[in-house]
């Protein structure tokens, strides 16, 4: 895989932006989740890092748990409506306050379709934390009620994002040359 910097078209949102917002997320939640009763879903692989700085902002008591899902019929840089659960959640989420932890908010369909299949589980309460939302693509209509940033239609990478599932551990978040990507 090229290094990075090869690939690297522009840094979008640089780390100290990041964790400043990351932050200010984590004390919002904070705030609104007095009930000792919070549980937050990682979807595994992009939330990862989110989820943890994020956690380390969140002063009241509460849980975690992962969650991996997958699309098929779509290319490895899309998803469609056909959402699938390839690693279950190891905890029962009744009656639990449940906050779902993902990178970005794309199309909509993941998120979509975990919301309905959460929803059926009776958590006391379902909401979404996106770091990222590229609403111009959104084909499903999903609630975000912490959103990290705004961005623009462009291909990203790193803090959580992956570029062929290369790339999640970089800082920040920045805008993938593809003109320059040559995939192996
Ligand atoms: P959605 O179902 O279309 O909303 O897509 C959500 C998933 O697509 C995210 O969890 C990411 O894994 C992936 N994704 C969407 N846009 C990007 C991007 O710009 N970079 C990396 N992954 C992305
Ligand atoms: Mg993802």
């Amino acid at each position: 895989m090229q290094d990075y910097k090869d690939v690297l078209a522009e840094i979008l949102i640089d780390e100290k932006t990041l964790q400043k917002r990351v932050a200010e997320l984590g004390a919002e939640i904070s705030e609104d989740y007095q009930s000792g009763n919070l549980l937050l879903i990682c979807i595994l692989r992009g939330g990862v890092p989110f989820m943890v700085d994020l956690s380390r902002h969140i002063t009241v008591p509460h849980m975690m748990d992962f969650m991996a899902v997958s699309s098929y019929g779509a290319g490895s840089r899309e998803s469609n409506g056909n959402v699938r659960v390839t690693l279950d959640l190891q905890m029962n989420i009744k009656d639990k306050d449940v906050l779902l932890v993902e990178d970005i908010v794309d199309s909509g369909h993941t998120i979509a379709s975990v919301l309905g299949m959460l929803e059926t589980r009776q958590p006391a309460s379902l909401k979404v934390c996106a770091l990222l939302d590229k609403a111009e693509r959104r084909e499903a209509v999903v609630p975000i009620h912490y959103r990290g940033f705004s961005i623009p239609n462009k291909f990203v990478f790193g803090y959580g994002l992956d570029l062929d599932e290369y790339y999640r551990n970089l800082p920040f978040v920045g805008v993938v040359d593809l003109q320059k990507y040559r995939p192996d």
